[in-house]
């Protein structure tokens, strides 16, 4: 049996208490069943979590590789990828249902990278467009979607007349609008095999990317792929925040130093990093006040983050359950109450979460 690791909060303001938040279920050992175009999440394979959250401000949770299953495949460029295994499974069902009904042709180009290898797009990116569009294109290595194997990006062929195949590969030729069409054809059929489409149009303030056609993440539910991409605009991150923030009680309280946006910019960034842990339900959020943030916490935040220049910091609290873990020190039955958040900003920047805990 697999199980992966634990991880574990950065408890910085001093110990109250151990909390220890997980992101795993425990693997069984049976063969796993074949997904279907209607899969639902009881029937899914235990031992990772398919609703994992990875974005810029949740990396690729503890233990995952050690219960990850991929399959290698080649590509049409002769490429290998590598790919969760369910989530191939399911592909293969869509890439057949897309041929047979519809005359499109996909193609995996990248699904599984490793560390390593988003470190060197990182790089290829920066030194080719610059640290900004890199930025907003390619995530930080240890902060990709890719990490999971989950995530898929596609490619298409087009026919010819002769019955030859050519590759549509790279982006500035897949995002030209006579192929508008083929996407909105394989987006319409995501969720029926339990993938939906990750970087929305018009998100990037939440999903901290740019709109990719071609990114694909696969959450192991027809049923829950469906209640996403149903509601247009919908993402992961809301969509987990919404499920672990059922009935979230804000209070943004009353400030000289921010405006009402300003605060509520820094508390969807809580709210959205929160949605990445597992087994966990908020109840409220609210502002710590003016006073909180003083020239000293703001010494203090600056002095966690190498290079940083923050000039103005506020304080969240938060209060919120966790899944029971007795053998972490959980405490299921526990309120956890009055947990801090401190975010920071420079000039002219966005909030930045530096720190949370007791
Ligand atoms: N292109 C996506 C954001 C990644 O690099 O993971
Ligand atoms: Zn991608």
């Amino acid at each position: 049996m697999k199980t992966m690791k634990r991880f574990m909060l950065c408890l910085a303001l001093g110990i109250a208490m151990p909390v220890t938040l997980t992101a795993c279920r425990s693997a069984e050992t049976e063969p796993e069943p074949e997904p279907t175009a209607e899969t639902e999440t009881d029937t899914a394979a235990e031992g990772i979590d398919y609703l994992a959250l990875v974005n810029k401000l949740n990396p690729l949770p503890e233990g995952w590789e050690e219960a990850l299953e991929t399959v290698t495949v080649t590509n049409s460029m002769e490429d290998e990828v590598e790919v969760e295994a369910r989530a191939y499974a399911a592909y293969e069902l869509l890439k057949a249902d897309l041929e047979e009904n519809d005359g499109i042709y996909t193609e995996l180009d990248s699904a599984r990278r490793s560390v390593a290898a988003q470190q060197e797009i990182m790089e290829a990116f920066t030194e080719k467009y610059g640290a900004d569009y890199a930025a907003k294109t390619v995530a930080k290595p240890g902060y990709s979607e890719h990490h999971t194997g989950l995530a898929l990006d596609l490619y298409f062929k087009i026919k010819n007349d002769d019955g030859s195949f050519t590759d549509v590969y790279y982006n500035e030729d897949m995002e030209k609008p006579e192929y508008t069409w083929i996407w909105d054809r394989i987006h319409e059929k995501l969720a029926g095999y339990g993938f939906i489409l990750r970087y929305l149009e018009g998100m990037e303030h939440v999903t901290g990317y740019r709109y990719e056609p071609w990114h694909i993440r696969y959450v192991d539910s027809a049923e829950i792929a469906k209640e996403i991409m149903s509601q247009k605009g919908l993402t992961l991150e809301e969509y987990l925040a919404g499920k672990r923030a059922p009935e979230v009680e804000i209070d943004l309280g009353t400030s000289d130093l921010f405006k009402e946006e300003e605060l509520y910019d820094a508390m969807l960034a809580i709210k959205c990093r929160f949605g990445g842990w597992a087994d966990c339900e908020l109840h409220s959020i609210r502002y710590g006040g003016d006073e909180a943030a003083d020239a000293e916490k703001l010494e203090w935040l600056n002095s966690l983050s190498e290079d940083a220049e923050y000039t103005e910091a506020a304080e969240f609290l938060m209060d919120f359950t966790t899944g029971k873990n007795p053998e972490d020190g959980f405490n299921s039955e526990y309120e956890y109450k009055d947990f801090q958040w401190w975010l920071a900003r420079s000039a002219d920047g966005d909030w930045e979460i530096v720190t949370y805990g007791f």
